[in-house]
């Protein structure tokens, strides 16, 4: 049985089985009209996510950033960006929510700060050696004058990791040159961020989504001559702990002081690790009860739509999740990644369908050039059976209206440091942020009353939340009634395999009865004799389950 809805808000388990959209809020609703999306733009839209049937939001920066990385540059971690709103804005939102039966998590960004960030702003106002610095990671380059940078080190961006201050000194930045990371053995930084963890909790947020979790703990030698250069450190094995950056395990204790703050709230405060480890009892420390609790696993995100790759990523998560006592996470489509609609109507390429998808980005992101509604009807069959497995699942904005990566933005309207800083080998994430359709009206689908921030598709207008409110077949539709039934349907986290004399036909069923059947295979599976609560789409023969297709039976 379902609880009652009160009992999940004050539920300490609520985000065990929760379904949470990811709101990119520059690209959700824009209530100003300056084209951009804004705090109050969310609330307006509460009763869309209401109806929507999620059960919490999950909202990328929105603090004050200099935009070089969206967002993910935070300047200030306990004010809200002057363009999205303010803190008053943000109680509303937080308050509006609520009233929805909505939880809130927001994203901390931990590993760097923006280089607007008071702390980094006066590390470069303060000579070389004071303990402004400290605060950051600044190494002498080499050469003689520190002219070279400290190491060879390339950042995921692409370009140097070290950028120069001009006095002979270095900082380290993992991702773009915005983006200093912090010093997390400083004292000082570590309070930072607790007092931040309570100033949001202190304001009624749930939860944390912590951004590149693994990262924190570094050890980089004072001397450059003492740190390994980049073929060096590449052939580390990280599990190993020594890593300059990746995966140590001193990271651990970072969030032991986390989770006191945590839990000192009633009820506590939850988070979930974006950590990007090598295996998986490395992320289970991310997840353990003493630590963040939950981390991401992106497993699915990468596979191709095919039934093996899904079964053997579904039954590793869950007995990694049951080791640690957390429950898992599934997500097919994100801020950082092609849209999973489109991913799915590329040819597999058997490693990585991201990889899949940024070479078609790379060839010049032809969304005629693809079979649209073949990756459309896979990705509906993908999130119908991800929805029914146990854990919780994020559902990434306009994913519900079936939104294809948007691939031919045009160089001068990319925003993306990771375009900028890899030209030719990365196209960037831009494709995936493009503000939502909301309506047919105005300059934007309904987003505002101004051109939106990045250009959108002419296609998007038979995508619109008001075009498929009405239309019984279409994508949003589905999604609210597979939502509503999530709800309906939730059970112990727990499922059991039925056997389908098939590679490319996975058959679920959970301990309530409820079962999922996925055919990602060419020929048709024949429909067991149970009642169907929900097909992927129109079934035309009522016996079976055609290719590309997901159904929910009640058996027993
Ligand atoms: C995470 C975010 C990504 C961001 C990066 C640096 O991976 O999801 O959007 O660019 O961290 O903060």
């Amino acid at each position: 049985m379902p609880l009652p809805e009160t009992g999940r808000m004050s539920d300490p388990s609520w985000w065990r089985q929760a379904a949470v959209y990811q709101i990119y809020p520059r690209s959700f609703a824009d209530a100003n009209g300056d084209g951009i999306g804004d705090l109050r733009g969310i609330t307006s839209r509460v009763p869309y996510l209401r109806d929507l049937g999620i059960e919490a939001v999950w909202l990328s920066p929105f603090y004050p950033s200099a935009l070089a990385d969206g967002g993910y540059d935070v300047d200030d971690y306990r004010d809200v960006d002057p363009r999205l709103g303010t803190l008053e804005d943000f109680d509303e939102m937080v308050a509006a929510l609520h009233a929805a039966r909505i939880k809130v998590i927001v994203d901390i960004v931990p590993n760097h700060t923006g280089s607007g960030h008071r702390f980094f702003r006066e590390a470069l106002a303060s000579p070389k050696g004071s303990p402004a610095r400290e605060r950051y990671i600044f190494r002498d380059g080499r050469g003689e004058n520190g002219e070279q940078p400290p190491t060879d080190w390339i950042s995921y961006f692409g370009g140097s990791a070290w950028e120069p201050v001009g006095d002979g000194q270095w900082y380290l930045h993992l991702f773009a040159t915005e983006q200093p990371d912090l010093n997390w053995e400083h004292p000082e930084v570590r309070e930072e961020f607790l007092t931040t963890l309570r100033f949001w909790s202190d304001r009624g947020v749930d939860g944390f989504r912590v951004d590149v979790a693994q990262l924190l703990a570094k050890d980089i030698p004072l001397d450059a001559a003492d740190m390994p250069d980049k073929a060096t450190a590449d052939a580390i094995d990280r599990t190993t702990g020594r890593h300059p950056f990746e995966e140590r395990p001193e990271v651990h204790e970072i969030y032991a002081a986390w989770r006191e703050v945590f839990d000192s709230y009633d009820p506590p405060r939850t988070a979930v690790a974006e950590a990007w480890v090598t295996t998986p009892a490395q992320r289970a420390r991310f997840a353990s009860p003493e630590g963040l609790g939950q981390a991401f696993n992106f497993d699915l995100l990468e596979a191709d739509f095919d039934a093996a790759q899904f079964r053997r990523i579904i039954e590793r998560n869950l007995a990694i999740a049951a080791e640690t006592g957390s429950s898992t996470t599934w997500v097919l489509s994100n801020h950082d990644v092609v849209r999973h609609a489109t991913r799915y109507s590329l040819p597999p390429r058997g490693d990585s369908t991201q990889k899949a998808g940024a070479q078609w980005l790379l060839d010049g992101g032809d969304i005629e050039e693809v079979p649209v509604e073949l990756g459309l009807a896979r990705a509906h069959a993908a999130t119908l059976f991800m929805l029914a497995l146990p854990g919780s699942a994020y559902v990434y904005q306009g994913e519900e209206l079936g939104l294809q990566e948007v691939g031919d933005i045009p160089a001068v309207q990319r925003q993306d440091p990771s375009f900028f800083r890899n030209p030719g080998v990365d196209v960037g994430r831009d494709g995936c942020r493009v503000p939502l359709p909301w309506s047919a009206e105005g300059p934007s689908f309904g987003f505002g009353d101004a051109d939106p921030h990045l250009p959108q598709p002419e296609w998007f207008d038979e995508m619109t939340v008001e075009a498929e409110s009405s239309d019984a077949t279409s994508t949003l539709t589905l999604y609210r009634a597979a939502l509503a039934l999530r709800q309906f349907l939730r059970t112990e986290e727990s499922l059991e395999w039925v056997d389908t004399g098939r590679d490319d036909v996975l058959h679920i069923r959970r301990p309530n009865g409820w079962a999922a059947i996925m055919n990602t295979g060419r020929r048709p599976y024949e429909m067991p004799d149970a009642p169907v609560l929900l097909a992927s789409r129109v079934l035309s023969d009522p016996a079976r389950i055609p290719a590309d297709t997901t159904v929910w039976l009640q058996e027993g």
